[in-house]
């Protein structure tokens, strides 16, 4: 098996680092724009497989994409990061610019891969990258859920001193505040989180983990990496082994949860030939605001979109 990521910088290496030192893929490449950068991050992390006792290959290349030919999955990860004060809003025209010109490459020499972006603001580079890949919904994802549940169960497992390991949760919507936390659907161990958590707690979490990007970039001065690197990871396994995982991702909607043609993150099944489904849960009328909200932000990015391409 064999996986491209396309972008060096701090999410791109995370995630191919994850890819090689787990033996996710045989072969990982890493793309970027910045003369030597991905070579040089690709032989750091192949120096390592000695000490760290991997096989994975991993290559660098500056823009040459032939070298990625034939992957059988693509996490784009190129744009801006955000800064302090900026929104993953702001970040569209350039981010736009460059997942479109990144696509058109990953296409050329690897038709049928899965694509997974990563940029920012993520729910329309997701939609971005579709129009432009003219691929099928399920072969064109976008990652966040998968980070945004992450951040919600590591908090949970700190105020409950429990291990993360046994929190199982999921969260829908846009990636950023406007996502949809569904607590009825957070498990401890088997045992509903309601149970152990009082309501002030749960909303204190809930509400931390709607801004928990925010947080990382005010203590950074950048957005995070390692989660994020590892989440794309997670979801790349999922496709090359024919996981089945369930996860929340970002797809293009069909009419699901009664919304059409709008790109938001719900829980589906990842496996070898991509998104195989999405799974349709039973919504309650808060629920349905929320996600309602979600859809009309992300909406409204999409026609700045739009505007840009037209
Ligand atoms: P970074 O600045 O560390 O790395 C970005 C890399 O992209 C740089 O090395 C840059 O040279 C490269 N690049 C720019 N244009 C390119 C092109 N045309 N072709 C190939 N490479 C190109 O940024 P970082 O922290 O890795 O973040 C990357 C993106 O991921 C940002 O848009 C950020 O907002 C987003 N992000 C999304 C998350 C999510 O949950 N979906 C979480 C964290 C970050
Ligand atoms: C994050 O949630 C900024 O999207 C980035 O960390």
């Amino acid at each position: 098996m064999k996986i491209t990521v396309v972008g060096a910088g701090n999410v791109g290496a995370t995630c191919a680092d994850v890819l090689a030192y787990r033996e996710i893929a045989n072969e990982v490449i890493l793309v970027d724009i910045k003369e030597g950068v991905a070579e040089g991050k690709a032989l750091d992390i192949w120096q390592k497989s000695p000490i760290n006792l991997y096989d994975t290959r991993t290559v660098g290349s500056t823009n040459d994409y032939s070298v990625t030919a034939g992957s059988d999955v693509v996490v784009i990860t190129s744009g801006l990061p955000r800064k302090p004060g900026m929104t993953r809003d702001d970040l569209i025209q350039t981010n736009a610019g460059i997942v479109k010109s990144v696509t058109e490459n990953v296409i050329q020499h690897s038709p049928d891969a899965v694509i997974i972006i990563v940029s920012n603001p993520l729910d329309v580079m997701t939609y971005q990258a579709h129009l432009t890949s003219g691929k099928s919904r399920n072969k064109v994802m976008g990652m966040a859920g998968i980070l945004d549940t992450a951040r919600y169960r590591a908090f949970l497992a700190e105020k409950l001193d429990v291990s993360p390991k046994d929190i199982q949760a999921v969260l829908m919507g846009g990636h950023g505040d406007t996502m949809v936390p569904l607590p009825r659907y957070t498990t401890v161990g088997g045992i509903p989180v309601t149970e152990l958590i009082s309501d002030s707690d749960l909303d204190a979490i809930v509400e931390r983990t709607k801004f928990g990007g925010g947080e990382l970039v005010k203590l950074m001065g950048t957005s995070a990496w390692y989660a994020p690197g590892s989440a794309a990871a997670q979801m790349a396994e999922a496709v090359v082994k024919d996981q089945k995982r369930v996860f929340p991702v970002c797809i293009k909607l069909e009419g699901e949860y009664g919304i059409d043609d709008c790109y938001l993150g719900v829980p589906v099944i990842l496996g070898k030939n991509g998104i195989e489904k999405v799974i349709e849960l039973e919504l309650n009328d808060d629920e349905k605001a929320m996600l309602e909200t979600s859809r009309t932000h992300v909406k409204e990015v999409m026609a700045v979109l739009d505007n840009l391409n037209s």
